[in-house]
């Protein structure tokens, strides 16, 4: 599973407990470290709303379980933590106050973008597993891409099923399924769904028909030219959904994301850096800046190469370039 480390934001409420119990199960799932973080404006009670989100955590024998206290602004101090601890999933509840992290969370992402974040809507029957149904939606960009890839991951190390949602034309949309399902579904059932009209709109009313209690979107490429992450599609879905939300960073990643032979852009104080972790897993990092005229570049998977979006410079996974017009190699950072 995509996730070796999972951050989950606690207030102390009722809702954040039911978003405690879904990390939990995921990092139990996953065999990852569960951060618990608590960020109080008052200290008065803090350690004992921490002490109680961690309760769940021992006594489900979480392996790796550690807790952070902070002061400061919740969404804030989670967006920096989560880059800190380079934790590849933040986990809040969609409870009480929900618009309001999320609008803050939102914001921070749109400056740095640390990780995915799972929305937790509130308590169900989760038997034994955490989803059963996964809806996830895509629309056949490069970045959708990178959320059908987690939301398949996602579904196969949960043993859940997938309805794979595009809207948009309907020809437009047998191609781009059939093609995520070939490359990323393997062994997982899925079914496809393909819809005309209002994206997010179409998305809900999918993941309603077909009982999911997971919708996945990428925070970005959902509606093309959206210059802000968390554009209407994703902050719509979160808004309105009755399940939980998973909105996936499309664009960069953690380093503990990375597989071997794997490259993403990952974000180090505010800096946009290339990463490849080599099938040793030893990893490279160079400055994520195309030595021609400075666009960020991007990790061709297909390719196993950095292209540069901009006038189509290419380099290897260590930075070396393969295609001109750029002639210098990435510098290391
Ligand atoms: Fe990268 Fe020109 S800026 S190819």
């Amino acid at each position: 599973m995509a996730y070796k480390r999972i951050l989950l934001g606690t207030d102390g409420s009722e809702a954040s407990a039911h978003a405690g119990a879904v990390a939990i199960a995921l990092a139990k799932a996953g065999r990852a470290e569960l951060i618990v973080a608590h960020v109080f404006e008052q200290r008065s009670g803090a350690e004992e709303i921490l002490r109680t989100a961690v309760a769940p955590a021992e006594e489900a024998g979480v392996k790796k379980l550690s807790v952070e206290l902070r002061e400061g602004i919740a969404a804030e101090a989670l967006a920096d933590l989560a880059e800190e601890k380079d934790a590849g999933l933040l986990v809040i509840s969609g409870g009480r106050g929900h618009e309001f992290l999320l609008g803050q969370v939102a914001h921070k992402l749109s400056h740095h973008a640390p990780c995915d974040i799972l929305i937790v809507s509130g308590p169900k029957e989760r038997g034994g597993s955490v989803y059963g149904k996964v809806v996830i939606a895509t629309d056949g960009s490069p970045t959708a891409d990178r959320a059908a890839r987690k939301g398949f991951d996602l579904a196969e190390s949960l043993g859940a099923s997938v309805t794979l949602v595009f809207v948009g034309h309907p020809k437009t949309g047998e191609l781009i399924t059939a093609d995520t399902i070939a490359v990323y579904a393997g062994d997982t059932p899925t079914d496809v769904s393909i819809l005309e009209g209002d994206p997010a709109e179409q998305i809900l009313e999918s993941a309603e028909g077909c009982g999911a209690d997971l919708i996945i979107v990428g925070n970005k490429g959902m509606t093309g030219a959206k210059r802000f992450l968390l554009g209407s599609v994703p902050a719509k879905v979160s808004e309105y959904a009755t399940g939980d939300v998973l909105i996936c960073r499309t664009v960069t990643q953690a380093v503990s994301e990375l597989r071997p032979g794997q490259g993403g852009i990952i974000v180090q104080q505010g800096e946009k850096l290339a990463a490849f972790m080599d099938d040793g897993g030893g990893l490279h990092v160079m400055s994520a800046k195309c030595t021609h005229m400075g666009c960020t570049v991007g990790w061709n998977e297909a390719e196993s190469a950095w292209d540069c979006p901009c006038h189509g410079s290419r380099y290897t996974p260590t930075g070396e370039v393969v295609n001109g017009p750029a002639t210098r190699p990435l510098p290391p950072a």
